[in-house]
């Protein structure tokens, strides 16, 4: 690069630094963040994880009350949900009227998200140790007042969506998995039975095109589930015995293994009391035990499984390469073959669909578009186990892909163009904390 080059590159990266502060604080709602305005209007369970990130490259304490704001939503069964609505919007369906979910202090969706929360809070804490305003102390005892939460959430996840103990988490939405419409979720939910939801008006289709969105056909599929929850109080054990949809997730298990070391690592800190520690250490061997179920020999990576009918997905998808992340690292280097196959096909890493299979949409939502989240965190997992080089090309791609087109919600892996909604949060905070500071 020449030395011109080099100046006009810095001076884009300064400009898009101030950028992504705007489009935090244009979402910003006081206490929670939106992840963009109207499409999605409430506060959503890992947005606000990943938007904490951002907001600590900007304002600390307004990091600290994204996540205290977050985990005040917790319900008594230590289920931190999916969507908090803290107002009433009309722009979104479903909501509170729909879920019927009033278990928590606020009305929130009967379901949750993937929980980077803990993981969040180490890299905020101990990796990222904040220097003034009562700094380390500080911090700590902002830990502190939020750890029982986070184990709390934690086991939850294990009671809930593990009651087998097999070592792997299983969703009982798609929605769940924070990966709405995978081509993963097609079989398992294809035999639901929609008959029942009646009519109903989408406010997704009126605010971004069509052709970005679901199809009409999977949203029936996520109604009947809601309905399906809400009919049985949204008691978990019900759900795990009889919910047409139980599908191993590769995604929720890598994140919530990490988030569980995140979580041992930060009581230690803590000097918690060692039968709590134990316990955690014991879910950790549980997963660790348990990950390799989803290796699938025959895909030659990591792939979901459908506990209803035993069957594994047939493809890997962008959460395959997670298990670097969660710590896992037996099947690193087939992961890094796969991922350069997958590189010959799209020249922006990481889609989140093979780009080799057939149900490949690079416009598609989650059948195709690169996420920024989504990179940072197979990045930062390929970082961990020596595999710089690729670490660093995603890096460089999901930079590419903002430089070239701010910050939408994601981005298509064959152009770099933005897909679905724009000017949105966790697209910024991840500009802010990871790639501004390359
Ligand atoms: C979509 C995404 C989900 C995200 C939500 C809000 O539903 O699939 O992962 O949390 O939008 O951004």
């Amino acid at each position: 690069m020449s030395s011109v080059e080099e100046v006009d590159l810095a001076h884009r990266i300064a400009v898009m630094g101030q950028r992504a502060k705007r489009v935090l604080e244009d979402n910003d709602r006081g206490s929670y963040t939106v992840p963009t305005a109207k499409l999605y209007p409430f506060q959503w369970n890992w947005d606000s994880a990943f938007v904490a990130l951002g907001w600590a490259e900007v304002d600390r304490e307004r990091a600290w009350l994204e996540i205290e704001t977050l985990l005040s939503a917790q319900w008594p069964s230590g289920m931190v949900p999916h969507i908090v609505f803290w107002t009433r919007e009309d722009t979104y369906f479903p909501g509170p009227d729909t879920w019927r979910a009033e278990h928590g202090p606020q009305p929130s969706s009967g379901i949750s998200q993937p929980p980077v929360l803990a993981s969040v809070l180490r890299q905020l804490t101990l990796e990222h140790p904040h220097s003034s305003d009562g700094g380390v102390a500080g911090d700590k005892a902002r830990v502190a007042a939020v750890f029982d939460a986070l184990n709390r959430w934690h086991q939850w996840w294990h009671t809930a969506r593990d009651p087998k103990g097999l070592g792997v988490i299983a969703i009982s939405h798609p929605w769940e998995s924070g990966r709405d419409n995978l081509p993963d979720w097609d079989i398992p939910a294809a035999a639901i039975d929609a008959s029942g939801i009646g009519p109903y008006e989408r406010r997704d289709t009126e605010l971004v095109d069509a052709s970005m969105r679901p199809h009409k056909h999977d949203y029936d599929r996520y109604l009947a589930l809601v309905k399906f929850g809400a009919d049985q109080g949204w008691d978990d054990a019900a759900i795990a015995a009889g919910n047409e949809f139980w599908v191993v997730d590769p995604g929720i298990t890598a994140i919530l293994l990490r988030a569980e070391r995140d979580l041992l690592k930060l009581g230690l800190w803590l000097g918690r009391d060692a039968d709590e520690l134990a316990s955690i250490s014991l879910r950790i061997e549980r997963m660790e035990g348990g990950y390799d179920r989803m290796w699938n020999p025959e895909a030659g990576t990591y792939t979901s499984i459908d506990l209803r009918s035993g069957d594994y997905a047939s493809t890997g998808t962008s959460a395959s390469f997670l298990a670097a992340y969660a710590g896992v690292t037996e099947r690193t280097s087939a992961l890094v073959d796969e991922l350069s196959a997958w590189s010959e096909h799209c020249p922006f890493l990481v889609p989140s669909f093979d780009p080799r299979d057939s149900r490949f949409e690079p416009n598609r939502y989650w059948r195709g578009p690169v996420w920024a989240m989504v990179n940072y965190m197979i990045s930062t997992g390929l970082a961990e186990v020596g595999e710089g080089e690729w670490a660093d090309r995603i890096r460089l791609s999901t930079r590419e892909m903002m430089l070239q087109s701010g910050f939408p919600e994601s981005f298509s892996p064959t152009t770099g163009e933005s897909v679905g909604g724009l000017h949105f949060a966790w697209t910024a905070a991840i500009w802010l904390s990871w790639l501004n500071r390359m």
